[in-house]
């Protein structure tokens, strides 16, 4: 039995085959109609979202699976006290695969330890997020065909954005990956990043503050929200939250072959006028999100 905790859990090898399956499905969605028929996936969301735990539906109902789950802590009986061990021990007895998202970074590694079913980490606090990855994996396979000699520059949240951390550790196992780490002094990427990932497997990259600088060089620009709820005092947030707005003025001097991409929410960071402009990716991404994950469950589930 597999669970999915951390992104670099999957080898490049099998992220390629998911890609291939999720690009089939894209391609044939009603040969996967009926693939999880009489399976049971359970969505425990600690944390909101929106994006994540519907497609993560989206995708078991694509397979003619059955869904249950809830979608706050506090309709759940966390809000009494129980631990993250108890229930997804619990769950373990109503589903044959659990997606679980939780404030606390760790979490879902804690009950992929105590579950009797596979465990998908759909978001750990300001951690990881491997199934956002996957869903920005498929998203520069369809908009760019590779994964080597790619620029790519990664703009706002740094610090707690847990889909930086989990695309930068994705996008180093491959061969001439440049990355250029566009935010503010007070929300740069975890020195961990930097030592364990960038460093040790000998990834190039810059540090900046500038997004008009960095936007000529890119082939991959992905911007990120300022994540409101990991800090500790509304004031900073109010300061930092509008550093970035990505426009069609800034957006002149990029490449004409960029692609945009961002996990979504957006909030401020890219102005709602970049949407008609044909090198935003992002509501494709949201897409692919869905038809990725049906990949995963096939995965995890040993479906053939
Ligand atoms: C991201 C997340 O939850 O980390 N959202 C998502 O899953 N698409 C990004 C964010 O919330 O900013």
């Amino acid at each position: 039995m597999r669970s999915l905790i951390d992104i670099l859990e999957l080898s490049t090898a099998e992220i390629d085959e998911l890609i291939d399956v999720a690009k089939d499905i894209i391609a044939d969605p009603k040969k996967y109609s009926e693939k999880c028929h009489g399976k049971t996936l359970a969505t425990l969301f600690f944390e909101p979202s929106t994006r994540t735990r519907l497609s993560f539906e989206a995708a078991m109902y694509g397979l003619g699976g059955n869904v249950l789950g809830f979608a706050s802590s506090d309709s759940s009986s966390a809000a009494k006290g129980e631990s993250v061990a108890d229930t997804v021990r619990v769950v373990s007895g109503y589903a044959d695969i659990i997606a679980m998202r939780h404030p606390k970074e760790g979490a879902p590694l804690v009950a992929s330890m105590h579950a009797l079913v596979p465990i998908i980490n759909a978001g750990d606090g300001g951690h990881n997020h491997p199934t956002q990855t996957l869903t920005d994996l498929l998203t520069i396979s369809r908009e760019k065909g590779r994964f080597n000699d790619l620029t790519i520059g990664l703009c706002g949240d740094l610090k707690f954005g847990r889909t930086v951390h989990s695309i930068i550790g994705a996008m180093s196992r491959y061969d001439n990956v440049k990355f250029v780490l566009i935010s503010p002094e007070e929300l740069k990427i975890p020195g961990y990043i930097k030592q364990d990932v960038l460093d040790k497997n000998n990834i190039e990259y810059v540090e900046t503050r500038s997004l008009e600088d960095a936007i000529p060089e890119l082939d991959i620009l992905y911007m990120t929200r300022v994540q409101r709820e990991r800090f500790f005092n509304e004031d900073d947030y109010i300061r930092l939250k509008d550093t970035y707005i990505l426009n069609a003025k800034k957006l002149e001097k990029a490449k004409s072959d960029l692609s945009i991409l961002h996990p979504l929410p957006r909030v401020n960071e890219i102005a709602v006028e970049v949407d008609s402009d044909p090198r935003a990716c992002y509501f494709e991404q949201a897409l692919n999100g869905k038809f990725i994950r049906m990949a995963l469950i096939l995965k995890l589930l040993g479906v053939e």
